[in-house]
């Protein structure tokens, strides 16, 4: 007799975005006509760059001629483009090998499948807000999941655990708060997991839009982090592959767990890669080439720029109108304290209503994210422009 995975109802039914989706569908059914502007969504919104396109182009020629046809690659991904990102880290002094590199077709699937390959008994120490992903997957998983809480007084850099915890996630850039870890906060972290053997799983999908040259892109600017942490990367945010779809996933052969011997991680992870994943597009992989061409870095490093800009104007809007807004610099998403004593569906509903404006609540991200509201500078740089305008002049709030 089949039986489902009950652990799913230990989840929110519908991953809280589709609330937001249902409640502008209703205002504009009753408003026929009005343009909600969207400054909630994560997604990216400019076309790629010309140097990508014909990285793309180039894998799609190759699959057109018999002489350069491939079928089936490597499931690890391109021996290519693993050795570009080998070069990728070492032009950050980072030495990582080709070995350690494993190409996915994005941050959340490897993020949500990674702790599949650590022992059921573990224990997950997630940020309270978090990045839905880390959270659910472990929970669906059948795993103790932890909290660590995110709050203004600590710049929504949660100090390391205090109980014991086996496996951590941390993102920074953070999704949903903007916030960035300093060198020191993330040496805490790395000093802590190194003392009680446990792991860290980082997340740099935002590290691109780190202007500040003090602060840390990757986890192994950190001395002493090969041997507890593994890096999580993609190229959707920096690059505009949020539907190209192209990721990678560093474990290094130093990552001590107890028990076993070094590289065991590692060939972990192969196990579960060319058991259950079939290797990136090629096409798509000769795009990621592409981006990590000097000419390409160039041209995202531009594309970045543009959606800094967006945030530089949605950070400073709101903070002329006395609205308590953090993130934003070094990072993509606005994350907006609520006014007065609405929660964050209430200010959801007053921006919707008042300005025309969607943002995502908060508290989808977790009880601790409950009166905030997440804005990204995703947008088209017009669209969020008038969108700043019409919050500064139509919304009405109390400090
Ligand atoms: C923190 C974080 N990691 C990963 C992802 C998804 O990355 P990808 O498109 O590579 O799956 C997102 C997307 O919003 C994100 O916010």
């Amino acid at each position: 007799m089949a039986t489902i995975n009950k652990n799913y109802n230990k989840v929110p039914p519908a991953y809280g975005f589709m609330e937001i989706g249902r409640r502008i569908k209703a205002f504009v059914k009753i408003n026929p006509g009005t343009e909600v502007m969207r400054l909630g969504i994560g997604n990216t919104t400019q076309p790629l760059t010309a140097t990508i396109v014909r990285g793309l182009l180039k894998g799609v020629k190759k699959l057109a001629d018999a002489k350069s046809y491939t079928g089936y690659g490597d499931e690890q991904g391109d021996s290519r483009l693993r050795q570009a990102l080998a070069g990728f880290y070492e032009k950050r002094g980072i030495n990582i090998s080709e070995q350690e590199i494993f190409i996915s077709d994005g941050a959340k699937p490897d993020s949500a499948n990674i702790s599949s390959i650590f022992g059921m008994d573990s224990i997950v120490a997630v940020t309270d807000p978090v990045y839905p992903v880390y959270a659910d997957s472990n929970i669906i998983a059948g795993k103790k999941v932890v909290y660590m809480n995110c709050r203004q007084e600590n710049g929504f850099v949660p100090g390391i655990p205090k109980g014991k915890v086996d496996l951590i996630f941390l993102c920074s850039p953070n999704n949903p708060t903007g916030a960035v870890m300093t060198k020191k906060q993330l040496k805490d972290f790395v000093d802590y997991a190194n003392k009680k053997k446990a792991v860290i799983i980082f997340d740099a999908a935002y590290a691109e839009y780190i202007s500040d040259k003090n602060l840390p892109k990757s986890i192994y600017e950190i001395p002493g982090a090969k041997s507890c942490a593994i890096e999580i990367n993609s190229f959707s945010k920096w690059a505009g592959f949020t539907g190209v779809r192209l990721g990678w996933t560093v474990v290094p052969m130093d990552l001590a767990v107890e028990g076993v011997e070094k590289g065991k991680v590692n060939s972990l992870w192969n196990r579960r890669q060319t058991t259950m994943f079939n290797g990136a597009s090629n096409i798509v992989q000769e795009g990621g080439l592409a981006v990590l061409s000097e000419k390409g870095q160039k041209e995202c490093k531009e594309l970045v720029d543009y959606y800094m800009n967006n945030a530089r104007i949605i950070k400073s809007g709101l903070t002329k109108m006395g609205l308590e807004v953090y993130g934003g610099e070094n990072a993509p998403y606005i994350w907006l304290k609520v006014p007065g004593n609405m929660d964050s569906w209430d200010f959801f509903d007053s921006l919707l209503k008042e300005a025309r404006v969607a943002g995502t609540p908060g508290s989808i991200f977790g009880p601790k994210g409950e009166g905030y509201l997440r804005l990204s500078a995703f947008g088209n740089k017009e669209d969020i422009k008038r969108a700043v305008e019409s919050i500064q002049k139509n919304l009405k709030f109390e400090t």
